[in-house]
């Protein structure tokens, strides 16, 4: 093609993105202009309002789309009330882009006047919501950002997580390969609070049980220019790679891996993130690869069974880890809701009822740790066909260590 008209073409269709994203907007602004009744004394028998702040765009759109589902899915299911109130929604793109995090917070909170902010994926963005959040007082449930800070020094009374801190699934793979007697590691992530996180937790177990991480290698998030940085892996040999890459971004490293005939070469590790809610689009060049996560499939409790088939019927879609994350958010803030009746300014005693609330999760039950960050089960999965197949438990009851936590 001729490179005018290449150029043409490409910028057609950054265009046509950025108009799709912004009539995403434009529907989300009407939507709220429709629903949104004069700002409501929380205490009233007007309706609870959830604030989704998630990513509906770009790399991880489908994960806040999943979390979104899992969440409504619970809130249907109890008639499509909590504490006795009905819920109304309350809807952000954050786009994954930390640098709008305080603005569009600031929408839901002040603007919007919602009772709880159920948001985010991307850990640099969950900064954002976190300062916010505590400016305002405001109750917040993070439904997968595992940003360390959020349950370690910038805990909150306010503040809950029903998914992970990024320590913790790299924690469990640190602790897997060194079992395993894995020497000489490569780790290669994105360069933000994620990524750098889970290497963190990986690298602290790993070498405390004698191995080593031989060259940690990044690249800027969402970036999706692999090859470089995979030819460099293969000439440094090492015994194994740790990586940490979700959503689109995971399922374009999982390909070029394999593209490169490394599959079979290099023992490819990773945070289940680069396996979950992706394997479709995976296709062959995931199989076999094993991973580290909360959740798992062929888990055999009872209330996995009956999430994955309403999730199922609801959806038409398999769950996921993120589905679960939403789903368990909304049963912690049920807890709270409950407690109260609905009547979200009793907020000492909201939150006293969710700190103690053990959630029935289909990844089994959790309770929180005192930084209100779940402790639980670390499974080690296999991908066989399209699942995350249940291998073992790597590590049991892992609660994140909380450094620099006053709660
Ligand atoms: C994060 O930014 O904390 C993050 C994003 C996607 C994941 C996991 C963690 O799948």
């Amino acid at each position: 093609m001729h490179r005018n008209a290449l150029r043409r073409l490409l910028h057609a269709r950054r265009l046509t993105v950025s108009l799709g994203a912004a009539a995403l907007m434009a529907a989300g602004t009407a939507t709220i202009a429709q629903t949104a009744a004069p700002a409501a004394p929380a205490a009233s028998g007007g309706k609870l309002k959830v604030g989704f702040m998630l990513p509906y765009t770009g790399t991880y759109a489908a994960l806040g789309t999943a979390i979104e589902n899992g969440f409504r899915m619970y809130v249907g299911q109890q008639g499509g009330k909590l504490g006795g109130r009905d819920v109304e929604y309350f809807k952000v793109d954050d786009e994954s882009d930390p640098a709008k995090a305080p603005e569009n917070a600031t929408k839901l909170i002040r603007r919007d006047q919602v009772d709880v902010v159920v948001g985010t994926v991307h850990s640099g963005v969950q900064m954002g919501i976190v300062k916010v959040a505590k400016e305002n007082n405001t109750l917040l449930i993070i439904p997968n950002a595992g940003v360390d800070e959020a349950t370690g020094p910038l805990c909150g009374a306010n503040i809950f997580r029903s998914s992970f801190s990024n320590w913790q699934p790299g924690y469990a793979m640190g602790h897997v390969l060194a079992e395993r007697g894995m020497k000489k590691v490569v780790t290669l992530t994105w360069k933000y609070a994620a990524g750098e996180q889970s290497v963190k937790g990986f690298k602290e177990a790993f070498e405390s049980k004698g191995g080593k991480v031989i060259k940690e290698l990044s690249l800027p998030f969402p970036n999706v220019e692999f090859q470089a940085l995979i030819t460099e892996v293969a000439s440094l040999k090492p015994d194994a790679v740790f990586v940490f890459f979700a959503g689109g971004g995971a399922v374009k490293f999982v390909k070029d891996w394999q593209a490169a005939g490394l599959k079979d070469k290099i023992p490819l590790y990773g945070s289940g993130f680069l396996t979950d809610g992706t394997l479709e689009a995976q296709g062959a060049a995931a199989q076999g690869l094993e991973t580290t996560l909360h959740y798992a499939d062929g888990l055999t409790n009872a209330r996995d069974k009956t999430f994955r088939l309403d999730y199922a019927k609801t959806y038409k879609l398999q769950p996921d880890v993120y589905a679960v994350q939403g789903y368990d958010a909304a049963q912690l803030l049920a807890a709270g809701a409950n407690a109260v009746k609905g009547d979200m300014t009793r907020k000492a005693e909201v939150i006293k009822a969710m700190e103690a609330a053990r959630v029935d999760s289909p990844r089994g039950a959790f309770t929180l740790s005192r930084a209100h960050n779940p402790v639980q089960d670390f499974y080690l999965r296999k991908v066989d066909g399209r699942e995350n197949k249940l291998s073992s438990v790597a590590v049991k009851s892992l609660a994140d260590p909380a450094r620099g936590c006053r709660l």
